[in-house]
């Protein structure tokens, strides 16, 4: 068997020592291209602006957005923070960076530049590593040759390398527990379609693209055996937060009794928010529904609304898989036992 690739070919951030190098994921699958950030407020622009998306990833590159603030000075780091945390509201590990950077900045005795480069470094490592651990873990829930539905994109692209529920997928794809991948197209920003199918067919796994109003079509037809989603950020009831229209797909595998399961690291738990309707949705510009593109799907003027994510109740997920273990049934007590 070929060995497996722990870290995916194309790196969606590569720091460069004076700048951050982002791939545009706009652009895909279409063009592969780069974003040079030499400020934290380059890196908050290209996050608010989805050249980066995924939550796990938004907080490594703030992570090292405040390394390229400490360059400039302990000054700038208060500024740097705020901008990075105001570009997207709801992945909490954009917050859980950043004040992890702060908190390294107030013990750094030596060059805070350096501390604060080596502190990314680490950051970015430990979720690959996290990576890696979740897909053993939930390649672990699956039998032989099953076929899964997945949401948006939750694979190398949104992580440091190889990916929270894509990762798991294309680990048990790897052992042959995985035969076929359904990936919804994950209307308005395409993630599905254009990142993870292309994700997908890079790294040799059979897949084929469904829009998102197909999988209930799909789920009745039979042969679907798991969903597999990720999290922008997991209240500390369990509920989950993840990409407009989870929750409608976890209500779909509730009723056709197919596992739900949703795959993210540690950081994606936000212990200070208690429940899932606590947590804050990211309301994007209605220009992104109106129109795919650059091209008009309705007429000029029409109302639009823009929610970019959802919150799945627990009661809908049949477990949680973390770097430090599977929640299952997703709780509270649970959630607590893996923080501590
Ligand atoms: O708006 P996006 O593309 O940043 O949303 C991404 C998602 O919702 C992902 O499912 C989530 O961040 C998990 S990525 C490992």
């Amino acid at each position: 068997m070929p060995a497996f690739p722990l870290k995916d070919k194309v790196a969606p951030i590569v720091w460069r020592g004076d700048r951050l190098r982002v791939l545009d994921q706009r652009l895909l699958p279409r063009r592969v291209s780069y974003i040079d950030c030499r400020t934290a407020q380059d890196v908050a622009r290209a996050t608010a602006e989805m050249a980066l998306r995924g939550a796990p990833l938004i907080g490594c590159a703030a992570a090292y957005g405040m390394a390229l603030a400490a360059r400039r000075g302990r000054r700038e780091l208060p500024e740097a923070a705020a901008a990075l945390k105001a570009a997207r509201p709801t992945a909490v590990n954009l917050a859980h960076a950043v004040d992890h950077m702060l908190a390294a900045a107030r013990q750094a005795d030596g060059s805070l530049a350096r501390e604060l480069e080596r502190q990314a470094r680490d950051y970015y490592q430990a979720d690959l590593r996290a990576n890696q651990t979740m897909a053993r873990l939930g390649a672990a829930l699956l039998r032989k040759k099953t076929r899964v539905i997945t949401y948006c994109n939750a694979g190398a692209l949104a992580t440091s390398g190889l990916g929270t529920s894509l990762g798991v997928i294309r680990y048990a794809h790897h052992l042959g527990k995985v035969e076929h991948v359904y990936a919804c197209e994950t209307r308005p920003y395409l993630q599905g379609s254009r990142l993870t199918l292309w994700e997908l067919m890079n790294g040799g796994v059979p897949c084929t693209l469904i829009t998102d109003n197909m999988a209930a079509h799909m789920m009745k037809l039979g042969g679907i055996g798991a969903i597999f989603v990720g999290a922008d950020r997991i209240a500390a009831n369990a509920d989950v937060c993840n990409k407009i229209g989870t929750y409608g797909l976890a209500i779909l595998a509730k009723y056709h009794r197919i596992p739900f399961y949703v795959v993210a690291p540690t950081s994606t738990i936000d212990p200070a928010t208690p429940v899932g309707d606590a947590i804050p949705i990211e309301e994007r510009s209605a220009a992104e529904i109106v129109r795919i593109q650059g091209r008009e799907i309705a007429p000029k003027g029409a109302a639009a609304r823009h929610f970019a994510f959802d919150v799945t109740p627990r009661s809908l997920v049949t477990a949680i898989v973390t770097e430090r273990g599977i929640i299952r049934p997703a709780g509270a007590r649970a959630l607590r036992r893996v923080l501590s």
